[in-house]
């Protein structure tokens, strides 16, 4: 029997439903391809819904996407509500909900790409990093007190237990050996960088290190092991990220560090991630916002939706399709459209993602 996926589609706001439509499009001729089925299923969450309705997220919407494969996600965010509201109540209430404890942001420059990096090429910005996705500051482990005093307190604690580090290090060490550089045959090694700040916040990162390497001694020795503070990784994200093969780090570090990493590989016209759960179901998205000012004209870039695909395929273990996809946009990128950049890339929305189906 051909194999079956069940898909919940979140459109959300903004052009987010124009990409997602795109996304869709690309998955399923690649699925035709290979043979499998993808079955899709959407659902409204998102600001119109809020605004509508009142409720960010019914309180069911975790236990009924449970019940999917994956989650395919394109953009929270809306003028007309207050910042906070929807990245919170949505994307973090999924997250943590659904112990999305992984969140996967390749950095990868594509062919024809434009890079802020003087002398940088495909070769040489081409790392991932893996994101731990639900824990340390964004818990909201702290409180406030003597408010509205001068003595006001504000405390937010960077706050992990050996659990929650273990089980994101044992991914990052799978996933270099899988995907690391050796693995791809673009490198002579499979190297996992820790990223961390060992010389001042010694509580937190003294337990990651200790981890990291105990992990990398006893049960990944065929992985090459580093280790970098964040703010020394900035610097080197910018002048030598050719040095980086796959890096694991903190939630908040890993925030800062990869829109960093955006920028570097076209900016978020191209970036995508994934937040998995490697015991349960992921979801995937364009990490750019939802553009609102491009809504409905057909000029917004698809392509970061469409390589979400490629990771939400890779993930559910089609990596032939899920490479085909990444391949496809390449072709794309490096060979038809002129720009990531809305409104300049040369075609509209739905061109592009022609342009893709038509290389699968
Ligand atoms: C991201 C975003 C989110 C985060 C926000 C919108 C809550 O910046 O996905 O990186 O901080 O994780
Ligand atoms: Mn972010």
């Amino acid at each position: 029997m051909e194999k079956s996926y069940k898909i919940a589609v979140l459109p959300g706001d903004g052009t987010g439903p124009e990409v997602v439509v795109e996304g869709k499009k690309v998955l399923s001729a690649v699925a035709d391809k290979y043979g499998f089925k993808l079955d899709f299923t959407e659902f409204d969450f998102g600001g119109d819904r809020y605004i509508r309705t009142g409720e960010v997220l019914p309180d069911s919407a975790a236990d009924e996407l449970r019940e999917f494969d994956s989650i395919f996600l394109g953009a929270i965010g809306h003028p007309d509500v207050k910042p906070g509201i929807l990245e919170k109540g949505i994307l973090l209430r999924l997250r943590f909900e659904l112990d999305q404890y992984i969140n996967l942001r390749p950095v990868r420059l594509y062919p024809g790409v434009e890079t802020p990096l003087k002398n940088k090429g495909p070769k040489d910005i081409d790392y991932v990093v893996v994101r731990e996705n639900t824990g340390g500051i964004y818990t909201g482990t702290g409180g406030n007190s003597m408010i509205g005093t001068p003595n006001e307190v504000a405390v937010q604690s960077m706050v992990y237990n050996r659990f929650q580090v273990d089980r994101c290090l044992r991914y990052a060490f799978e996933y270099t050996r899988t995907h690391g550089k050796k693995a791809r045959g673009v490198g002579p090694e499979n190297t996992l960088g820790l990223v961390g700040k060992t010389n001042v916040l010694t509580h937190v990162f003294d337990l990651w290190e200790r981890a990291f390497h105990e992990m990398g001694e006893n049960e990944y020795p065929d992985v090459k092991r580093d280790y970098y503070h964040v703010d020394a990784t900035c610097m080197w994200m910018v002048k030598s990220p050719e040095w980086f093969d796959v890096l694991v780090t903190t939630n908040m570090f890993g925030d800062i560090i990869t829109d960093l990493g955006a920028m570097t590989q076209g900016g978020m016209g191209i970036a995508a991630g994934g937040n998995i759960n490697p015991e349960g179901v992921g979801m995937f998205e364009p990490i750019g916002g939802s553009a609102p000012k491009y809504t409905g004209q057909g000029v917004i870039n698809p392509l970061a939706s469409i390589v979400a695909g490629s990771m939400m395929l890779d993930t559910l273990g089609e990596t032939e399709a899920a490479k085909t996809v990444e391949e496809a946009v390449m072709y794309v990128t490096g060979n038809k459209i002129k720009s990531l950049a809305a409104k300049r890339m040369g075609y509209s929305t739905s061109e592009v993602g022609d342009l893709v189906v038509a290389q699968i």
